[in-house]
């Protein structure tokens, strides 16, 4: 057997993943996601587009000048502007790559671009040149590859990779590909670009027909040598390839790929629930790897069979991707140091302050609820982390909802802004949940609609902890706020006042 391969992941969360809608994150959420991603053990971060707002060049700039242990990557077009704003971004990190793309496809050529095939080729050439003047990493990334004709696609790879770049990724930008097509062109391009072998080919598939994880891994078997790919699949649209199932499908099947990458395979749930819990956008129960039913049996004949030998229904080990053996984790007499623990097997690190704060909060519901279940242990953190319960802003001293059939529902709520002014006012509304929308509106005098709101349960039973994610609109902005506790009320109103301070942020 010829030797294992080892492919790159190319990690783009903070740059695909991030311009797509819900997901935006401000600087301390990426620094956070950006060391979440590192301890994953990512080869290469795309950790933004730094010409496209200042807030992603200061983003880029303050992770790659700050943060250790990957390849930091910037995102240009084959624009002068765009390749000196990334330089400039990613100057003094430890390693750097800048990452050009330019459209090659008919459609992208003719209609966005209104250039030939020749216009093309030579602006190709001069983005990889000016990149390659500041930098030795460059990638280069024919958009829209998977419609582009195969003859140009080959000249404009071939142009490229004379002109110096040193990753060639084919993007199907608009998740057009299948399988068997993504394997064909892959090699087609090792079969008809003489220079092929002095750069390495990459794979970047969105998921519009559902296949991004399926022609990622077709292109692998072909020879590309890295995958871009996201945490929990987020990107625009339909999203991109999935990283922790790419990951997980190379591992458990390295039997029939005979490829590795260097994920630590144990952070792939940590990094998922941390991903969500910044974003406030779950994942599906059912998704392969991170989701909540992924290694869950129901049925009584595989329970049966797990019992008498586990590998009859279950391909891979829960604690291979990061979840605990067991769920029932600490009961109302368990000490701080086995909060702190449970905290760092679950991917936490918390200084001693926050592992304080956690810990009143495991006793107070400790106090509530007889078990306390890995669930509730995300849930008190990422309260604690991203619950928006800060020293400044305003949060929450008391409240006080009715509602009674055949009645108006009413929420009495005081408030308190920067832990000082005390404010109380009632409002009416169509529910309980309307009327304390109303409330926060009259206290804190800001007009916001409600766009979305969600209520789950972090873990199971009814004394469960509720979880609310709740999306405001203010002044034509979408904010997100977060908001836990085992009175769904108390979490609605933790919500909508998470996402109001962001607003005053
Ligand atoms: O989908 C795409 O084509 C991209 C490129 C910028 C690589 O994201
Ligand atoms: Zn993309």
């Amino acid at each position: 057997m010829s030797e294992t391969r080892n492919i790159t992941i190319f990690d783009t969360t903070l740059r695909d993943g991030e311009q797509s809608p819900g997901c935006s994150m401000n600087l301390a959420e990426k620094l956070e996601l950006a060391q979440a991603l590192i301890n994953l053990g990512v080869d290469v971060m795309e950790a933004g587009f730094p010409i496209a707002s200042p807030g992603d060049f200061e983003a880029v700039r303050e992770i790659s000048s700050t943060m250790q242990g990957t390849t930091f990557c910037g995102l240009a077009r084959c624009s002068d502007k765009d390749i000196d704003r990334a330089w400039e971004a990613l100057q003094h990190a430890e390693r750097s790559r800048i990452h050009v793309f330019l459209a090659t496809s008919a459609i992208h050529r003719e209609f966005k671009l209104k250039m030939n095939r020749e216009q093309i080729i030579a602006r190709a050439v001069e983005g990889v040149s000016r990149a390659r003047s500041y930098c030795d990493d460059i990638e280069f990334s024919p958009e829209d590859a998977a419609r582009t004709e195969h003859d140009f696609l080959c000249e404009v790879v071939e142009a490229a990779i004379t002109a110096g770049a040193s990753t060639i990724n084919i993007p199907d930008t608009v998740g057009y590909a299948t399988p068997q097509q993504m394997g064909k062109t892959i090699s087609m391009l090792f079969n008809r670009v003489p220079n092929i072998d002095k750069a390495v080919i990459s794979i970047h598939c969105h998921n519009d027909l559902g296949l991004a994880v399926a022609n990622s891994l077709a292109a692998v078997q072909s020879g590309a040598g890295q995958i871009e790919c996201t945490v929990n699949g987020i990107g625009e649209r339909a999203g991109n390839c999935s990283l922790e199932e790419v990951v997980m499908a190379l591992k458990t099947r390295q039997d029939f790929y005979n490829l590795e990458t260097n994920i630590n395979t144990q952070r792939l749930v940590p990094t998922s629930r941390l991903l969500t819990s910044i974003t406030g956008m779950a994942v599906q129960r059912n998704k392969a790897i991170v989701g909540q039913n992924a290694f869950a049996h129901e049925a009584g004949i595989h329970q049966d069979g797990m019992l008498k030998e586990r590998t009859t229904y279950e391909i891979m080990r829960p604690e291979d991707v990061g979840l605990a053996k067991t769920d029932l984790v600490l009961g109302k007499h368990s000490g701080r140091a086995a909060l702190g623990d449970r905290a760092r097997e679950l991917g936490y690190q918390l200084d001693a302050e926050q592992l304080q704060e956690v810990f009143d909060e495991f006793k107070k519901l400790a106090d509530k609820k007889k078990e306390i279940y890995e669930g509730d242990i995300h849930a008190l953190i990422q309260q604690r982390i991203h619950g928006g319960e800060t020293e400044n802003g305003w949060s929450l001293v008391a409240f006080d909802v009715k509602a009674t059939s055949g009645e108006t529902p009413i929420c009495k709520l005081t408030l308190t802004r920067d832990g000082q002014e005390i404010i109380e006012e009632v409002a009416e509304g169509d529910g309980p949940i309307d009327a304390a929308f109303w409330a926060v509106e009259k206290i804190t005098g800001l007009e916001i609609t409600c766009k979305d709101y969600q209520v789950r349960s972090a873990t199971l039973g009814r004394d469960a902890i509720g979880e609310v994610l709740v999306e405001i609109e203010y002044q034509g902005t979408v904010y997100r706020g977060r908001g836990t506790s085992t009175d769904t009320v108390e979490s609605t109103i933790k919500a909508i006042l998470d996402a109001v301070n962001r607003i005053e942020s």
